[in-house]
């Protein structure tokens, strides 16, 4: 039957490096690849004790958390989500809010409630992987512009869009970027807001790790700074990905067509996580100790990380320090080949993502993505060592074109 499968779904093959990282699998391999949080930062106790309470909360035909429920999500939730946003400086209201069935599915629909087929969406260069997935397969074409340590670099846009270009879109991850780490400077969130108001594109400001900041102080969402954005946010890092619940907050006309295509997709995201999460995020006093804990465990994991690759391997790889999130961003000197270098690493018993995963640049295959949440230091000063070791095997592999 492979002649049925549909164009789309055919333009989403596997890649190679997919194939290559199922390896990182293996227990035996020290894995820097993967977007997981930590296994540490997990509250499971405190969600035990939400699940009790969720599956108690009555409703008109039993249990809230086991029926179905509205498409938009409980509006208990969608209050409490807004109301963060709000906190932050953000104009955002329940009723401008949906229940996503994780961030990843408000990118899916973002993605089909703006494109048609062909129509532009403005990407960072490099830029998550999941996002370009979501917003190919709608259809979109993704324009990448170059980014730098202040993150999109809007004069670039700002050049395109006077050249011509018409995007429907512009997406970005504003706080510690996924992959590069980096964060949106405050003037290019201007820049961006305003560039939205002035060519009529709407702003997709992802945000799974902006309350991960461990060093230096908070910006304002883009979303306080412009009318066209839309604000994704996520239990995912901050409580556990398995629970499957995020949120966005959208400019009003876009309310409903995306309400629509969620019930097209799924009806409604699953009502039990919806009362597990409200649970958790609604108990302020709780949250704000649980978020010191995750800010200083990854804070440790960072600091290790990059403590093992300063001495290690400061004279092969040049990386920023992070502030937050989850990754450190590398560019390996004299632009050796992290696509080369990849199986090697996993015969060494270490893996990473390489940078050509987030970019279709070639350049961006001196690159590479090193996840410091989910090992402990010890861990992660070991798989520095084997990362050093297979690069002395790299010899003097360039990436092709190079
Ligand atoms: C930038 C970014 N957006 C969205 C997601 C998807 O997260 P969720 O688990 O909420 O679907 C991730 C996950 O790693 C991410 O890094």
């Amino acid at each position: 039957v492979e002649e049925l499968v549909s164009v789309r779904a055919r333009g989403l093959r596997s890649s190679a490096i997919r194939d290559l990282l199922r390896l990182a699998e293996d227990p035996a391999v020290r894995s820097l690849a993967g977007g997981l949080p930590a296994a540490e930062g997990i509250p499971v106790e405190r969600l035990r004790t939400a699940l009790e309470r969720a599956l108690a909360v009555p409703g008109r035909y039993g249990p809230t958390g086991l029926q179905y429920g509205p498409t938009e999500g409980l509006a208990p939730l969608r209050d409490l989500v807004a109301a963060r946003l709000r906190a932050q400086g953000a104009p955002a209201d329940a009723t401008d809010t949906i229940i996503t069935t994780g961030s990843q599915q408000g990118l899916d629909l973002l993605g089909r409630a703006l494109c048609d087929p062909g129509d532009v969406v403005v990407v960072e260069d490099p830029s998550y992987l999941g996002a370009r997935q979501a917003l190919s397969a709608a259809g979109a074409r993704l324009h990448a512009v170059t980014a730098d340590d202040g993150g999109l670099r809007t004069d670039v846009l700002a050049e395109h869009l006077a050249a011509g270009l018409r995007p429907k879109a512009v997406y970005v991850v504003a706080n510690f970027q996924n992959p590069a780490g980096t964060t949106l400077a405050l003037e290019r969130r201007t820049d961006l807001a305003d560039l939205a108001d002035r060519y009529g594109f709407v702003v997709i400001e992802d945000d799974p790790y902006g309350a991960l900041r461990f060093a230096g102080s908070s910006l304002p969402p883009v979303r306080s700074l412009g009318d066209r954005v839309v604000t994704l946010g996520t239990a995912s890092k901050l409580l556990a990905p398995g629970l499957r619940v995020g949120w966005l907050t959208a400019p009003a006309a876009l309310v409903a067509p995306l309400v629509r295509l969620k019930q097209a997709a799924d009806l409604h995201t699953a009502t039990l996580p919806q009362l597990v999460v409200h649970d958790c995020l609604g108990d302020e006093a709780w949250l704000a100790g649980h978020v010191a804990g995750l800010r200083t465990l990854y804070a440790a994991r960072a600091d290790a990380l990059c403590g093992a690759l300063r001495l290690r391997l400061g004279e092969r790889l040049a990386w920023r320090e992070p502030q937050g999130g989850m990754f450190v961003w590398g560019r390996l000197r004299a632009d050796r080949d992290a696509d080369v270098l990849l199986p090697i690493s996993l015969r060494h018993g270490v893996a990473f993502v390489p940078g050509s995963a987030f970019t279709d640049d070639p350049a961006g295959r001196a690159c590479l993505r090193l996840s410091f949440a989910s090992l402990t230091p010890p861990e992660l000063v070991d798989a520095v060592e084997r990362l050093a070791e297979s690069m002395e095997d790299l010899g003097d592999a360039r990436p092709a074109g190079s």
